[in-house]
């Protein structure tokens, strides 16, 4: 039975991506309630109601429970403890095991590589006897924390052994480590999963990273038809492995050897999914509220060419905020803020889809739009 408006819906995390399922949601005439232990966080404020507790709070999930018609989170360092507590009392999508597989680097690398699709070479580093496996690495290789990872925090370049087991030190906790890809190209798949395992594609994104952190996203991507539809197909290979339900997004490495490898997978909405906001009709985060509804997913072609810029906290003047006026006079860009108080360099605080006639022309107002905001 799909559930329908004005049902309430709940969303564990109140960060961007809680807030935009919840704007979207709410527009569409549901109730959203949000668990998060921020006060201020961006979702909460959109939503009908905001539980103010941590993750793991159970008269906090019984509430959620007992209140909601569905579950669902765009965050995957929820505690599995939470969820398999929720999902005693109602529907949570995606599920407690797909959720622990996708927070994790050596699960996920090892269930991606289960399915039989190619990953970088990689070796798990969780105690010093497993020092030994530096042996067969190629070098330089890059260290990744196993959990609690995200915009390129917790990973270390490594050029040879010795690097990485200072390193693995330093850090102090399980790790992968991986051989640094020399890259023609990052592109990315989202979809999304329906209750009777069906999948819903949006077209490939090709990401552009700076620092470890999503800069720009770009579609159509610059990537042959064939190269693209073995992405999409991987995608769903790995949808249908963790017997997904909601919206899945699966970041690729193509090589410049042409080889196209897993790099990770995200169970929520993406980032390199915003641009479906403005050049798709049904947006990633109406896609979530869809799948997770029992809904059909609803027209997922692009409509024009898009680039997307994330705006970072670095953006931000000392005092005030940054020239908007400048942004909204740029043809055809769409502003989203995610309503942060506080901008820190590599804080993720909106964003902007550049809509245009091409690839070209969407790049270059992501130009313009780059420009005003770094007042040059
Ligand atoms: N093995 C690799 N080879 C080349 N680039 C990499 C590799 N691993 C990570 N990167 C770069 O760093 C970015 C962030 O790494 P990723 O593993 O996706 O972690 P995060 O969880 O922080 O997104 C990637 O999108 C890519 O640009
Ligand atoms: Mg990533």
């Amino acid at each position: 039975m799909a559930v329908l408006p004005p049902s309430t819906l709940g969303m564990i995390g109140g960060g961007q991506l809680g807030r935009m399922f919840t704007a979207t949601a709410r527009e569409m005439g549901y109730e959203v309630i949000v668990l998060d232990p921020d006060p201020a966080s961006p979702a909460g404020s959109l939503a009908s109601a905001h539980l103010c507790a941590a993750y793991d709070d159970a008269p906090a999930l019984d509430e959620l429970a007992a209140r909601c018609a569905v579950v669902t989170t765009e965050f995957e360092n929820i505690p599995a403890a939470a969820l398999q507590r929720l999902a005693g009392q109602v529907e949570v999508h995606p599920s407690a095991e797909a959720l622990a597989i996708a927070q994790d680097r050596i699960r996920e690398k090892n269930f991606i590589r289960s399915l039989g699709l190619p990953t970088s070479p990689f070796v798990v580093l969780e105690t010093d006897a497993d020092l030994d496996r530096l042996e067969g690495m190629e070098w330089p290789a890059i260290l990744k924390t196993a959990t609690l990872g995200y915009d390129g925090k917790g990973q270390i370049v490594c050029a040879d052994a010795a690097q990485a087991r200072d390193g693995f030190a330093e850090l102090g906790v399980p790790c992968v480590l991986e051989r640094r890809i020399d890259l023609a190209l990052e592109v990315s798949v989202v979809l999304g999963r329906d209750a009777a395992g069906r999948c819903h594609a949006y077209p490939l994104a090709e990401n552009r990273h700076a620092g470890g952190i999503l800069d720009v996203s770009i579609l159509p991507a610059a990537i042959d038809e064939a190269l693209a539809e073995q992405a999409r197909q991987a995608a769903v290979r790995i949808a249908d492995g963790l017997d997904y339900r909601g919206v899945l997004a699966v970041e690729f490495f193509v090589a410049r050897d042409g080889a196209l490898l897993v790099n990770e997978i995200a169970p929520r909405p993406h980032n390199s999914g915003h641009f479906t906001q403005d050049a798709c009709h049904c947006s990633q985060f109406e896609l979530q509220l869809r799948m997770i509804c029992g809904l059909p997913p609803g027209n997922l072609q692009l409509r024009t060419p898009v680039a997307m810029l994330n705006l970072l906290g670095d953006l931000w003047p000392d005092e005030g905020e940054p020239d908007w006026a400048g942004v909204l006079e740029i043809e055809d860009a769409c502003l989203h803020l995610y309503g942060k108080k506080q901008a820190r360099p590599g804080r993720k605080m909106g964003h902007v889809n550049c809509l245009a006639d091409s690839r070209e022309q969407a790049l270059d107002r992501l130009s313009r739009v780059r420009r005003v905001l770094n007042r040059l």
